[in-house]
């Protein structure tokens, strides 16, 4: 069983995941974390400050893993059996990247991905998707609703447009 959390960063990936790996026993793998570790970049983007994944590598390190949790904005990428896209109202978004402190552009350009839904538009092809509204809601009420997909007990989908 692989698991993939993904979402606009900043909307609850790596918080989400902790949790539901304390309450489901599958591992919590930061995918960001671990393409820094074992070098599965291409490079550095300098303006961005980030390193650029080098997709192939990531693939082939995550294919031999089982029973995990992976956390990252690609991980919808890395052949999951389920998709859990975080979606999260951009002025909370704000909101919750502004507690992390991170730089203005950086905080408005993953404003404007939310507003968009790219991540979201990236994971139509998935045949096991579910889009989860995090609006308001605790960790725990989030980490419960996923468990309750994952063992079949729920098919809620959230339908998300920040546009309408
Ligand atoms: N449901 C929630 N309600 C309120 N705040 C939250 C919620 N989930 C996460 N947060 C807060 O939002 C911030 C970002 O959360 P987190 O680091 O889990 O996001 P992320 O998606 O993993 O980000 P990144 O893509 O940068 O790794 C943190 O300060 C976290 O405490
Ligand atoms: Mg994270």
């Amino acid at each position: 069983m692989k698991i993939s959390i993904t979402g606009t960063p900043g909307c609850g990936k790596s918080t989400i995941s902790k949790l539901l790996s304390k309450r489901t026993g599958l591992k919590h793998v930061n995918v960001n974390r671990i393409i820094k570790s074992k070098k599965l970049y291409s490079g550095y983007d300098k303006k961005r400050k980030a390193y650029i994944a080098n997709l192939r590598k990531v693939k082939a390190y995550t294919r031999k893993l089982d029973d995990v949790i992976l956390d990252s904005h690609l991980s919808h990428d890395l052949n999951p059996d389920i998709v859990f896209v975080l979606r999260c109202r951009p002025y909370e978004l704000g909101q919750r990247m502004k507690k992390r402190r991170w730089r203005k552009a950086k905080v408005e350009e993953n404003i404007e991905a939310e507003i968009i839904g790219s991540i979201s538009w990236e994971t139509r092809k998935h045949k096991k998707v579910f889009e989860i509204d995090t609006t308001s809601k605790t960790p725990l009420q989030i980490a419960k609703r996923l468990e309750s997909i994952i063992n079949g007990k729920s098919k809620k989908s959230d339908k998300v447009d920040w546009l309408k």
